[in-house]
């Protein structure tokens, strides 16, 4: 399979990063070493020209800040949202589509998790991030409380697969599926797509986690969402749920976005792949496991095939293919 890809980072504040700098740049043939320019479907950034404006060094990259604490709150004991003050006006830096921060509660940075920031307030200089606590990482945040400090690394780009398709999308129709926590780290998208004017149909699936996010959810945000049990007792996506993609393909739905866990990802391409006579335009969150975020650890990555490696923290892919390369 060959295996187009974009990078989320590509033209932004960070961008050269340090994968140009030591010839391993996703968008830029020749900062790769290779002798001819292949960035013909990008704006007109030269990530080599930039390169090379900057005395050939790396740009600034993502500092760690030190946070405060300034509201949580836990539901069901087991998700906690809580707000956080940026400092330094750096707030407007977090707007984008599918951005992402790396926190911890301690200093030792194996802790570092990566959470979508869902909402940013750039009057009061926050952000709130909704944090399901799982396991050795996420639990730490249980007793945070206001006052506290957290350090926090990003903004990233990459939460969300699909981000051109949701941008592009204007006048139309989208189709939203979440299900538990992927409701949180979609936000954004929905956000977008209701800017640009489009119909957005939500349907939510409370997951098994958390009794009362969605109604946490629609309090919150004031979303208008329908309920529906996304996996039937075999853990196959539900007939209610086919119906529901199915109708939205047929009443000519320009966009599907997927706020759920891989495996449901998998079923629900899947069943729009066999029935569907027509390649709708998919974008999904990002589930992978991440240390670094830069493309250098390699905690994210995945085999598009024997040669090519896809950093998943970076690359933005056709959803179809992303879906494939799962595991
Ligand atoms: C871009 C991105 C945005 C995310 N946004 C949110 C969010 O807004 N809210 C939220 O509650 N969670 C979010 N997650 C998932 C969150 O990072 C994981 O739940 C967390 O890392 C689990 O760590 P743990 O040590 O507490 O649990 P573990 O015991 O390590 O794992 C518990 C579960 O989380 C999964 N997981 C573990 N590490 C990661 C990782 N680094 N990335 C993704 N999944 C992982 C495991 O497969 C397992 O299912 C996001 C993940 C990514 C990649
Ligand atoms: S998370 Fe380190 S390379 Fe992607």
């Amino acid at each position: 399979m060959k295996v187009y890809t974009k990078c989320s980072n590509y033209a932004s504040e960070t961008c050269p990063c340090v994968l140009a700098e030591s010839g391993h740049c996703i968008v830029c043939s020749m900062c790769s070493g290779e002798d001819f320019c292949n960035c013909s479907d990008t704006v007109s950034f030269c990530v080599l020209q930039e390169l090379k404006n900057n005395g050939g060094r790396a740009k600034d990259q993502h500092h760690i800040m030190k946070c405060t604490v300034t509201y949580e709150t836990i539901y069901d004991d087991v998700t906690k949202l809580i707000r956080v003050s940026i400092p330094d006006g750096h707030v407007k830096d977090f707007v984008n589509l599918g951005s992402f921060v790396f926190v911890r509660v301690y200093e030792n940075t194996f802790y570092d998790v990566p959470i979508s920031v869902l909402y940013e307030d750039i009057y009061h200089d926050s952000i709130e991030l909704m944090i399901q606590l799982q396991g050795v990482k996420t639990k730490c945040f249980r007793d945070l409380k206001a006052g506290d400090t957290i350090f926090l690394r990003g903004p990233y780009l990459n939460g969300i697969q699909g981000l051109g398709p949701i941008s592009r999308l204007r006048d139309g129709k989208a189709l939203v599926i979440c299900r538990g926590i992927g409701l949180f780290p979609s936000l954004h998208a929905i956000f977008e797509l209701k800017k640009n004017n489009n119909q957005v149909e939500i349907y939510l699936d409370g997951g098994s986690f958390s009794r009362n996010l969605i109604r946490v959810a629609k309090d919150l945000y004031e979303l208008d969402a329908n309920e529906i049990s996304f996996l039937d007792p075999e853990g196959n996506i539900s007939p209610k749920l086919c119906r529901v993609i199915d109708d939205a393909i047929k009443d000519d739905v320009g966009l599907i976005h997927l706020g759920v866990s891989d495996y449901l990802l998998k079923k629900i391409i899947g069943h729009i792949e066999t029935s569907s006579e027509r390649k709708v335009a998919l974008s999904c969150i990002n589930n992978t496991h991440m240390c670094c975020g830069e493309g250098i650890c390699g905690a994210c990555t995945r085999n598009a095939d024997a040669k090519r490696i896809v950093h998943l923290c970076k690359e933005q892919m056709d959803v179809y293919e992303y879906s494939k390369i799962l595991v």
